[in-house]
């Protein structure tokens, strides 16, 4: 059970629609979502879960990067898996999505070889962030790989101050630990090594950090 409040992509259900369009404008998707490709090193045969994958933007590039590796976008949401589905059929690619909880898998131990996501943790609770991570460390095998971009401490007073418009949209509660930059020790307390920050891209609403993170041998 978990009681925390379900934040939709933009906040609002009425405006799932429009996620791509506002995301591709003002995020620097492309560029900070190939960077996140790029870190995770996937290769043919991989088995790829993509949390909170929402219209499955990231899960398509990481086909369309390495066509060979399994990739699953899990979301609670039904309407944006609807958008990320017909995306999938508009491309004839073989993408799966499934409806579920990032805090209650619906995995075996040890099934992925990469559990990477996107512009999602901010959505989640400390608590929901903390068993979404417990969660992420038992369906990875071992020497798996966790990648994460998601807003973080912002680089400067700039992003500071963009990172206010998320801060409304998105409700401090579960947007504080990502803008004080607390995701990376969250990551650690869960049980992963080798965390580290591999990138970051300042944006119109803030920086987008991106981790790397290990479940060890
Ligand atoms: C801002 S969107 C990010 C979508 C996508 N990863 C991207 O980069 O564009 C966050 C997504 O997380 C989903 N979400 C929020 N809480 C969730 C949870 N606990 N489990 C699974 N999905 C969740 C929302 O439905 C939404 O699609």
């Amino acid at each position: 059970m978990n009681d925390d409040r379900y934040i939709p992509a933009l906040s609002y259900h009425a405006l799932t629609p429009l996620y791509d369009t506002v995301v591709g404008w003002t995020t620097r998707e492309r560029l900070f979502k190939d960077a996140l490709v790029e870190h995770a090193r996937i290769t043919a045969g991989h088995s790829v879960l993509d949390l909170g994958c929402g219209t499955g933007t990231l899960a398509l590039l990481i086909h369309e990067q390495e066509p060979q590796a399994g990739v699953v976008g899990i979301d609670g949401d039904s309407k944006i898996l609807g958008i990320a589905k017909k995306k999938a059929r508009h491309r004839n690619v073989a993408v799966r999505y499934v409806q579920a909880m990032s805090f209650d898998l619906p995995y075996e131990d040890e099934s992925f070889d990469r559990v990477v996501s996107s512009l999602f943790f901010h959505h989640l609770s400390e608590k929901s962030k903390a068993r979404s991570l417990a969660e992420a460390r038992r369906v990875l095998k071992s020497d798996g790989e966790l990648h994460i971009a998601d807003w973080g401490k912002p680089a400067n007073l700039l992003m500071k101050l963009g990172s206010r418009f998320i801060q409304v949209l998105d409700g401090s509660e579960t947007t504080k630990d990502n803008f004080e930059g607390r995701l990376p020790d969250m990551v650690v307390q869960e049980g992963f090594v080798e965390v580290e920050e591999t990138d970051f891209f300042n944006s119109l609403f803030g920086t987008i950090r991106l981790l790397k993170a290990v479940k060890e041998t």
